[in-house]
């Protein structure tokens, strides 16, 4: 028997193909996809909001206003504020909406002197209020933590937050206060700090665009179009979408394909049986019919994307600054490396280590205690309410107060 379609077979045909594209376009992405790059390897990802501005993957469309990024002569990641100046960008937490920055220069507590974020998108996330100022050498017997970077041959300059410290330095004729200012520090300090070299990266956070929803779900935050500041989010499908977004997909694109190739199957059902040919069915499309949900033993995206990160300062200061080992690729914890803390029992790894391991098996490493799973996203699209303030964070010990003033 030659092989023809009759006419009822080619319109069977043409109606699975239109269905096919009506399904593949509800998940297709509704906002223009940029690329994501990065300066340096080691450096932060740079993507919407932020963008590099001097190399060309990333069009003026893929970044927001207040966010231009470039990469300086050796690679690093440069974020220019408008009244401050340039700063290194040594983290970017996107789905927090949080930065920390550095000088490029070393010297951060000379750059905190002339820091003003006005005009930026960028504000503080914790601010300390810090008083500088400028001693002759003999200070340095105080065991206070000099600035090194601002201090000269013959005098120290010191940043305290304690009040004891500042009355002291302050009623001494050997200090000339230099100024006062609110610090954007990393983290919150319930104690006053008696001396800082204030080297660690400050921390800020930006309010717009507000894109921290869409990146919890792993989307891709980016403008709708080129002539509004809308924000649009789209879900891409290289970048692992999280299970909450999976049931919005089987909800979405599952139940009209089921009903579609339902209705499919009952026409060629009939007409089969009419006509009596060739009773090959056209083929299901893998890409239409609901991907079966895989079983794992380990965490979800979303529960082991919801664990506190904290970016390791210069000081390296731990939430638990006893342990400074990952316990589970056996390397000591270098600044600047991304740490993540189990909330249940504060234990903390490497980022990574700890992401890989949660894939696997959800308890952790050291107490082998199961942190509770979110509960599953209920259909459609709304998600579980995010986990509570951590006790992860409670501040690090701060340095030792000095010692008394001395009675004269
Ligand atoms: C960001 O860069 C674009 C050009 O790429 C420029 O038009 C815009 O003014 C820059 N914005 C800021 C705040 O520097
Ligand atoms: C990017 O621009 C900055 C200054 O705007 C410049 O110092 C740097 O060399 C440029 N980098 C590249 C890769 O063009
Ligand atoms: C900077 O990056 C470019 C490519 O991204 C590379 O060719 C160059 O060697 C890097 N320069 C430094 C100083 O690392
Ligand atoms: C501190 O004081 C000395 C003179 O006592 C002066 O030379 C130096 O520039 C001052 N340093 C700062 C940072 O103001
Ligand atoms: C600092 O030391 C230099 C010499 O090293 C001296 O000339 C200068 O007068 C000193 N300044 C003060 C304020 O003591
Ligand atoms: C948006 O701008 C990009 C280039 O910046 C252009 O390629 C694209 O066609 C524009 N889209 C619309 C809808 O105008
Ligand atoms: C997970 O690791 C613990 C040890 O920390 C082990 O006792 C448990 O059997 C592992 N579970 C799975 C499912 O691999």
């Amino acid at each position: 028997m030659p092989q023809t379609f009759s006419p009822l077979q080619m319109d069977i045909f043409k109606l699975f193909i239109i269905c096919f594209f009506l399904l593949s376009s509800t998940t297709a992405a509704t906002i223009s996809t940029c690329r994501t790059t990065v300066c340096h390897r080691y450096d932060p990802v740079i993507r919407f909001p932020f963008r590099i501005i001097n190399r060309t993957l990333q069009p003026k469309s893929c970044g927001y206003p207040g966010f231009n990024v470039t990469c300086d002569t050796v690679n690093q990641t440069i974020l220019e504020l408008p009244n401050s100046g340039k700063f290194k960008l040594q983290a970017i937490d996107y789905s927090k909406q949080e930065i920390w920055i550095n000088d490029p220069k070393n010297c951060l507590p000379r750059r905190i002197l002339s820091l003003h974020l006005s005009g930026s998108p960028f504000s503080a996330v914790y601010n300390q209020k810090y008083t500088f100022f400028n001693c002759s050498l003999s200070y340095l017997l105080y065991r206070l933590n000099p600035i090194a970077c601002m201090s000269g041959s013959n005098y120290t300059v010191f940043a305290s937050s304690s009040q004891r410290v500042v009355n002291f330095l302050s009623s001494s004729s050997s200090c000339k206060v230099l100024a006062a200012v609110e610090v954007p520090v990393e983290w919150p300090f319930y104690e006053q700090i008696a001396s800082s070299d204030l080297s660690d990266n400050l921390r800020l956070s930006w309010g717009e665009p507000k894109c921290a929803k869409c990146e919890k779900r792993n989307g891709r935050c980016g403008f709708r179009s080129n002539s509004t500041f809308e924000i649009g989010c789209s879900y891409s499908s290289q970048e692992g979408i999280p299970r909450s977004a999976h049931y919005a997909v089987i909800v979405g694109a599952g139940v009209p394909a089921m009903l579609c190739l339902l209705g499919l199957s009952c026409v060629l059902c009939g007409k089969l049986k009419f006509v009596n040919s060739n009773p090959t069915l056209p083929e299901f499309n893998p890409s239409i019919a609901p991907q079966p949900t895989t079983f794992v033993t380990g965490l979800d995206a979303l529960t082991i994307d919801s664990y506190p990160k904290i970016v390791l300062g210069e000081s390296r200061r731990l939430p638990k600054p006893d342990d400074n080992t990952c316990p589970i690729c056996l390397s000591e914890y270098k600044p600047r490396e991304t740490l993540k803390t189990m909330p249940h029992c504060l234990h903390c790894f490497h980022a990574e280590c700890i992401d890989e391991w949660l894939t696997l098996n959800a308890s952790c490493p050291i107490c082998r205690i199961s942190p509770q799973r979110l509960p599953p996203p209920p259909p459609p699209l709304s998600l579980p309410p995010p986990p509570p303030p951590l006790p992860s964070m409670t501040p690090p010990p701060s340095p030792p107060l000095p010692p008394p003033p001395p009675t004269m």
